[in-house]
C-alpha cells in the first residue's frame, strides 16, 4: 500500500485527506502541532499521527530520521496559514511567520524527507498553494498571503527541475476555496470535494504532471 505523509492534518483539508486515503487503505502519517488535542484525527483508523510545528525545522529533522527507512510516496504540504492584514496595517512579524511556514517549511520538509521520497513507487511533492499565489490571477490585496503562495509556487517550480533526474514529480495545486476554518462557512467547495478532487490529482499525477499548477477539479491554473 502507497505512503502518505501531511502536514496539518489535526483540522480543515489535512483531516479529510487523512480520512480520504486512511479509507483507501494508504498507510497515513499524519502530523499536528497538539496530537493531545487532536481527537478526530486519532480516531481514523490506519493513521500514524506525529506532532509536528513545521516551523520548527529542528523537529522536521528529527521526524526524518525517525522515520528513516520508510519510503513515503507522496508529501503533502498541507499546513498553511493566513494573515487578514491590508495595506496600511501591514504587520511584518506575522508575514515573515507566514513565510516560515507556507513557503519555507514545505521546502525544508522536502530536504528533510528527500530519500524517504526517493525510495518510493510514487514519488509524488504535492504543496497545497492557493489561486491567490497565482500572478496572472492577482489583483491587490492580501500581501503576505498571496506571496507567501506565490513563492511557494516557485519552489514547486526550481524542485520540478531540480529533482526531475530523481524521479520525483512535484506540483503545486489550489484547493479551491472552501469551507473549513480558513476559508470560512461561505467557501464554495465542501472540504470532501475538496480533498476528493485532490485526491484523484494525487492518483493521476506522474512524471508529466511535474512542474505544474493544478486546481483540485485538476483544471491547470497558471502561475
Ligand atoms: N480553505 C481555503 O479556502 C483554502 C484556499 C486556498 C488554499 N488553502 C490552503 O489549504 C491548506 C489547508 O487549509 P485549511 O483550509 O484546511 O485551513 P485550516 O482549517 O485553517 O487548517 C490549517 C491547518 O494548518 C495547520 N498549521 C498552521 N500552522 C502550522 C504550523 N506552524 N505547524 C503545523 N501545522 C500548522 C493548522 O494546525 P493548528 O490547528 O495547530 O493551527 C491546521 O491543521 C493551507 O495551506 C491553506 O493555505 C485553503
Amino acid at each position: 500500500m502507497p505512503t502518505i505523509f501531511i502536514t496539518g492534518a489535526n483540522r480543515g483539508i489535512g483531516l479529510e485527506a487523512a480520512r480520504q486515503f486512511a479509507a483507501s487503505g494508504w498507510s497515513v502519517h499524519a502530523c499536528c502541532r497538539n496530537p493531545g488535542k487532536a481527537d478526530a484525527l486519532k480516531a481514523i483508523k490506519g493513521v500514524t499521527v506525529h506532532a509536528l510545528d513545521v516551523g520548527d525545522f529542528k523537529a522536521i529533522d528529527g521526524l526524518a530520521a525517525k522515520l528513516r527507512g520508510t519510503p513515503v510516496d507522496v508529501l503533502l504540504n498541507n499546513a498553511g496559514m493566513n494573515a487578514r492584514v491590508e495595506l496600511g496595517t501591514i504587520d511584518y512579524e506575522r508575514w515573515a511567520e507566514l513565510f516560515r511556514v507556507n513557503t519555507m517549511a514545505p521546502l525544508k520538509l522536502c530536504e528533510a524527507f528527500a530519500e524517504h521520497i526517493a525510495a518510493s513507487g510514487r514519488k509524488l511533492i504535492v504543496n497545497i498553494s492557493s489561486i491567490m499565489g497565482s500572478i496572472t490571477h492577482s489583483n491587490g490585496k492580501w500581501y503576505p498571503y498571496r506571496s507567501s503562495k506565490a513563492a511557494l509556487n516557485m519552489v514547486s517550480k526550481c524542485l520540478s527541475g531540480d529533482w526531475a533526474s530523481r524521479g520525483i514529480t512535484v506540483i503545486s495545486v489550489h484547493p479551491g476555496w472552501v469551507r473549513t476554518d480558513m476559508g470560512g462557512p461561505n467557501a464554495s467547495v465542501s472540504v470532501e470535494d475538496s480533498v476528493k478532487g485532490i485526491k484523484k490529482l494525487i492518483e493521476g499525477a506522474g512524471p508529466a504532471a511535474n512542474g505544474r499548477f493544478y486546481q483540485y477539479d485538476g483544471a491547470e491554473l497558471p502561475w
